[in-house]
């Protein structure tokens, strides 16, 4: 086990979990894919993914986390000793790196839209629009300001080393002292915003046509690639096949209700989602936006600084919303380095201070290339992607499910039954061994095929 390894208190790991659970995949993903997914159909779908697969997937990390009390990789080491089953967990923490790598790009300039909205830059000169307006000036204000803030070589990467620097100083305080402190706080603090902007998009004159939109399911849009992407949706807002459950549940106490914690964290993370729907939706609707491309970078850094620019009090509402993005990506980006540093920790037996180190700097280097991405080197695509979506696509699109392929195999298939039985229950001391066969015959034949799908389509 690592070193400071065990959360303080019930509370603090509930929220630990669920601030890495809740990040850019609910804020930021979650509307791009509703809206190319038709509306509340996604949604449904999405819930019906995060019950079938979610939850078990879920279950299934936590049981050999906990079991393991080790990092991605020692826990397989240690559950099937002299089997190659442990690259299961190397896939992890492969996974959990690259997608750090670029995930701090994203939280730099959040950070970055939060110092200019402060600053008063990111709106000093736009002509507000009353909604249903000419949005084509506002329009070109935001793409100018996107590429003046994120299409630009330092800038980002300035905000980018600021951000690793924050998460290296919250990682070195340990478990309990850094990463449940950071998350009693920020959590709780993240409702808040949430409800506060969800007030405030309600209340604008025709926001109920986005509420409609968004809850009045389309099922005509609903194809095989919707599926598709409400599974990878769910993979990614859960935090599934990064190792990070794994190396979460090592740190729980022996008494933690498995079956109660997955069930509060995947319900929260959809409660999330489903209250961004709630401001995103009417907002852009209100201001006759909604037929603009909400996909993730255009939708967070050009349509809603239009909707802010337009609203009565804009610095307010866009700090807000940019801190409630920026606590959302902290919590995510701590609990997507510990995987690493937990290797280090437990596997290479380097103090955490050093862990933390070896896992941390070399990303100032990684992700700066990243962020160089959009600006000096755009020119170098593979396949069409830059590097910043090459390192998305992969991590996201091939990793995981091959990792969460493997991983379901492996506590259905090759984990003792009784490990799954004996963590599910608590040693027998919880009355849910109902639960137990479901969930061993979903890892067992549901997951396993329905991942697969992701993967080949
Ligand atoms: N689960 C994290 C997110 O949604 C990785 O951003």
């Amino acid at each position: 086990m690592s070193t400071n390894s065990q959360f303080g208190s019930k509370l603090g790991l509930i929220a630990a979990t669920i601030g890495s659970a809740v990040g850019l995949g609910n804020i930021w993903r979650f509307p791009a894919e509703a809206q190319a997914n038709g509306g509340a159909a996604f949604l449904l779908l999405y819930i019906i993914c995060v019950c079938v697969l979610g939850i078990p997937v879920m279950l299934a990390e936590f049981s050999l986390g906990r079991a393991g009390r080790s990092d991605a990789f020692g826990t397989f080491k240690k559950i099937a000793p002299g089997t190659p089953w442990y690259l299961v967990g190397v896939l992890g923490i492969v996974a959990s790196y690259i997608i750090g790598t670029f995930y701090m790009v994203v939280e730099g300039w959040t950070l970055e839209y939060i110092f200019h909205s402060i600053t008063g830059g990111l709106y000093e000169g736009v002509q507000k629009v009353a909604p249903g307006g000419d949005f084509s000036q506002v329009d070109a204000f935001f793409i100018d300001k996107m590429r003046e803030y994120i299409h630009t070589p330092v800038a980002p990467i300035i905000f980018t080393c600021i951000v690793i620097i924050i998460n290296l100083v919250i990682l070195l305080g340990g478990v309990e002292k850094g990463i449940e402190r950071l998350s009693n706080f920020l959590m709780p603090s993240l409702f808040v915003v949430l409800l506060v902007l969800c007030c405030v998009s309600l209340t604008l004159p025709n926001a109920m046509d986005g509420v409609e939109w968004f809850l009045k399911p389309d099922f005509s849009k609903i194809t095989a690639d919707t599926v598709i992407n409400a599974m990878g949706q769910t993979f990614f807002s859960l935090s599934l096949g990064m190792g990070i459950l794994i190396t979460y549940s090592s740190y729980f106490p022996s008494d933690t209700k498995l079956g109660e914690t997955s069930v509060i964290v995947s319900a929260s993370s959809l409660l999330v989602a489903l209250l961004v729907g709630f401001i995103i939706f009417p907002a852009v609707s209100s201001f006759g936006l909604a037929d603009h491309s909400l996909v993730g970078t255009t939708l967070v850094f050009q349509t809603l600084p239009e909707v802010f620019a337009c609203l009565p009090g804009s610095i307010i509402w866009s700090v807000l919303f940019f801190l409630l993005l920026f606590f959302a990506a902290l919590t995510s980006t701590v609990s997507i380095m510990e995987v690493s540093i937990a290797f280090f920790c437990d596997k290479m037996k380097m103090s955490r201070t050093k862990a933390v180190l070896v896992s941390m700097l070399p990303l100032l280097v990684f992700s700066s290339i990243c962020s160089l991405s959009f600006s000096t080197l755009s020119h170098i695509t593979f396949w069409g992607m830059n590097i910043f979506d090459l390192l998305d696509n992969f991590a996201t699109n091939i990793l995981l499910p091959i990792g969460s392929i493997a991983l379901c195999i492996f506590a259905g298939w090759v984990a003792p039954k009784q490990l799954m039985a004996d963590q599910l229950t608590n040693n027998g001391s919880l009355f849910c061994r109902w639960m137990v066969k479901p969930v061993i015959f979903i890892l067992r034949w549901i997951a396993p095929i329905l991942i697969a799908m992701i993967l080949i389509v």
